[in-house]
């Protein structure tokens, strides 16, 4: 019974809010409501009103809701998600290949994106350089200094880690059709990039015929493993990171006591900005730009000098040829007598044997320029 009653009332209560959000719309009327329209999702129902569909109402009392917030995955489930292959060599299974065959799979399924020999296609990144160690260099220059190289992040020079590459292809590639590749596919996908980046493994460098296995595999030591703090080498990794980041004086945090507020000042800035001075790139971090202006478009220059000899000089150049010569005073004195802005108009629309800008496509502005520079010359 309390029950039964219960329904009422929040039905009641329910179509009160209807018919309130009904009477509140001026210009509809009671008698145009049609049925409301169940939508997708079941719990949510649209009231239309005057063939418009009004905000909608959600219905608890028609339709309960209940709530689905999934279920704990499965063991199987995780494994199939879990696909991480770490630096010490958790998650990389056993397998091989090497580049000659990496190559032909690369040229299959991969140079469409990222181009011949891994140099990279429009938007799609390059996946070598040249020589990963001697491209070292550059993770110091600056791109916007002119004449110096900006830094190279392809895989072999700025990639701490191989396992990132194996894992990288084997979960993400190709793009298109993800999770196709066999590990031996990726043993010489692997091998072929590595070569491409000239990678030595154990002194040892990777060839055509360099058969890359599990365990030569685990013995790549990226150029740029060290270049990143903290460093992340080893099999306590994990752990290792998250006690670094735990303590803030690692990173320039200010030690400040547990019981000590901090509001200000509490860390202090690590990054070592060195400026380019005339003695050019030494060792260098860019400072983050903080313009937001847009490029600077070039102005074209406009060569005045050029422009007569293109375009006047065939009939100006001497008296010879009919028109008022450059650097004769008294025809151009003649001439001006007329006003400058004469002058401008019969040289724009043509005059006499002159056809209109000489026959020329300056613009406006330029053939001006090119009048001011002749009469100039001619005073
Ligand atoms: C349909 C285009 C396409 C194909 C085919 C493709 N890739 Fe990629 N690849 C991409 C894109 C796009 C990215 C960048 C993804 C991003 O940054 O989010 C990428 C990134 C990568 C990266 C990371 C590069 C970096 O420096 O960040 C590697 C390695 C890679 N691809 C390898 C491969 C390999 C190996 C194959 C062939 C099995 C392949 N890709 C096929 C589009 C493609
Ligand atoms: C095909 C030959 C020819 C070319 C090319 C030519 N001119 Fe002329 N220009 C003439 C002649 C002829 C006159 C004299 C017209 C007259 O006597 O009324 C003249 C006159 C002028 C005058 C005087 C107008 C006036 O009010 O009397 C100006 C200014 C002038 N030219 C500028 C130029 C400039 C600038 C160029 C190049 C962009 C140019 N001309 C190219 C033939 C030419």
């Amino acid at each position: 019974m309390f029950k039964l009653d219960r329904k009422l009332i929040l039905s009641a209560s329910v179509f009160t809010a209807a018919a309130l959000f009904v009477a509140g719309c001026a210009g509809f009327s009671n008698s145009n409501t049609t049925h409301a329209q169940p939508s997708i999702d079941g719990g949510v129902y649209y009231p239309v009103v005057n063939g418009k569909t009004g905000p909608y109402l959600v219905d608890r009392v028609a339709m309960p809701m209940k709530i689905n917030n999934g279920r704990i995955p499965t063991e199987n489930e995780l494994k199939a998600w879990d696909t991480d292959v770490m630096a010490d060599g958790t998650g990389l299974p056993e397998g091989h290949g090497n580049a000659s065959d990496g190559s032909e799979i690369y040229d299959a399924k991969c140079g469409s994106c990222h181009g011949d020999f891994g140099a990279g296609g429009a938007g799609y990144p390059s996946l070598a350089k040249g020589n990963a160690y001697s491209m070292m260099d550059t993770l110091k220059s600056q791109r916007s200094v002119d004449g110096a190289d900006g830094p190279n992040r392809v895989f072999g020079v700025y990639w701490p880690q191989a396992s990132t590459l194996w894992w990288y292809i084997k979960d993400a590639m190709p793009h298109q059709a993800t999770g196709t590749l066999t590990e031996d596919e990726v043993y010489a996908l692997t091998a072929y990039i590595l070569k491409l980046n000239e990678i030595k493994i154990d002194g040892v460098l990777v060839d055509d015929e360099y058969e890359l296995d599990r365990e030569k595999f685990l013995k790549i030591v990226m150029p740029n493993r060290d270049g990143f703090e903290p460093n992340i080498a080893g099999p306590k990794s994990l752990p290792g990171v998250r006690a670094y980041y735990a303590k803030a004086e690692n990173f320039g945090g200010k030690k400040v006591k547990p019981s000590e507020r901090c509001m200000k000042d509490c860390q202090k800035p690590t990054v070592k900005n060195i400026y380019v001075t005339n003695g050019g790139i030494k060792d260098f971090v860019p400072p983050m730009a903080t313009a937001k202006d847009l490029p600077k478009v070039e102005s074209k220059e406009f060569n005045v000098a050029k422009a007569y000899e293109e375009n006047c000089a065939a009939c100006h150049a001497n008296k010879s040829m009919g028109a008022p010569a450059i650097g004769d005073k008294k025809a151009w004195a003649a001439v001006n007598k007329k006003g400058m802005p004469a002058v401008y108009k019969n040289g724009m629309d043509g005059i006499n044997g002159m056809p209109a800008k000489g026959g020329s496509n300056l613009s406006e502005a330029e053939f001006k320029l090119v009048v001011d520079y002749i009469v100039g010359l001619s005073k």
